[in-house]
């Protein structure tokens, strides 16, 4: 076999959860494109219809499940289906997150009272924790019941940078969710190892998205986030694309328990 040829996914039945919008929908692409049957699950009914109807008109195999990846029943059950209707599962994405509204600083550097501790709210830290940490733990039992018995599977949970450097102008709640889901891949995959089942992070720096209201589109913002890159640059999603396909494929046959950053160089520092 070719070196190249360890990329392929062709075949592979796979999941990501928060599909229907920007990391997430990358994923999906990607892992459709090259030929995997993908289904995509979404809170958000009409955006994951767009998207799937798209997709399908391209002639990839996919399908589409509306559901809230915090409800944990109903994710379980969806899992339960997808189980019926491929026999198998080969890949995961635990992607769905959401923002956590007002850091402590505004993008000029002024404090900003809603961000602050004493004023945020519990059922914002509640949400922002069931969405960002919890329910990776919902979709990481979901797809072990059907990964363990074939002995394989490949878990990616989508963290962030924030899990290990801590940021001023993001939601408090957001930093300690994600560095919550960054050591619960660690967890897992020291236990999922003898299963044949390889979990690994995805943890991005800034991407232009719909998260936060679509936040890195405004020109401000952008540009508060660009200049603590040293690349200077909000990345595109399309970016994302050849590390999700890597870690999903057979090339990553030895990479588990690891938390991939790609954030343009975010983490080594401010470069002005
Ligand atoms: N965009 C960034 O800069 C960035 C950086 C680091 C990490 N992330 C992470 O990437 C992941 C994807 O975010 P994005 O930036 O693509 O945002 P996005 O808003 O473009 O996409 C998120 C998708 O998740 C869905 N979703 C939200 N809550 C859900 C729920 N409870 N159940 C099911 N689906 C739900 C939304 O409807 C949306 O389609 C998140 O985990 C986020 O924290 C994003």
């Amino acid at each position: 076999m070719k070196c190249w040829e360890r990329f392929a996914v062709e075949g592979l039945t796979c999941v990501v959860t928060g599909a229907a919008s920007g990391i997430g929908l990358a994923y999906a692409e990607v892992m459709a494109e090259a030929g995997a049957k993908v289904t995509l699950l979404d809170i958000d009914g009409e955006l994951l219809h767009e998207q799937v109807t798209r997709l399908a008109a391209q002639g990839l195999d996919v399908h589409g499940e509306v559901v809230d990846a915090t409800d944990r029943s109903a994710m379980y059950a969806c899992f339960e289906r997808i189980g019926e209707r491929y026999g198998r599962l080969d890949v995961v994405f635990a992607n769905a997150g959401i923002d956590s509204g007002p850091g402590f600083l505004d993008s000029d550097g002024q404090r900003c009272a809603q961000g602050a501790l004493e004023n945020l709210e519990e059922a914002h830290w509640d949400k922002v924790l069931a969405t960002n940490l919890t329910s990776v733990f919902t979709t990481l039992r979901a797809a072990v019941r059907l990964m363990k018995p074939k002995g394989s599977g490949r878990i990616i949970v989508t963290t962030s940078n924030a899990a290990m450097i801590n940021e001023a102008i993001v939601g408090t709640p957001y930093m300690p969710a994600k560095a919550g889901a960054a050591s619960l891949v660690r967890q897992a995959a020291m236990e999922l190892a003898r299963f044949g089942i390889n979990v690994n992070a995805i943890a991005p720096g800034p991407f232009v998205t719909n998260i936060a209201g679509g936040r890195l589109r405004n020109p401000a913002d952008r540009a508060a986030f660009a200049l603590r890159v040293p690349q200077h640059r909000i990345a595109s999603t399309e970016e994302i694309k050849g590390l999700a396909l890597f870690l999903a494929s057979p090339a990553a046959s030895y990479v588990t328990g690891a938390q991939i950053v790609i954030d343009g160089g975010q983490m080594l520092g401010r470069v002005d």
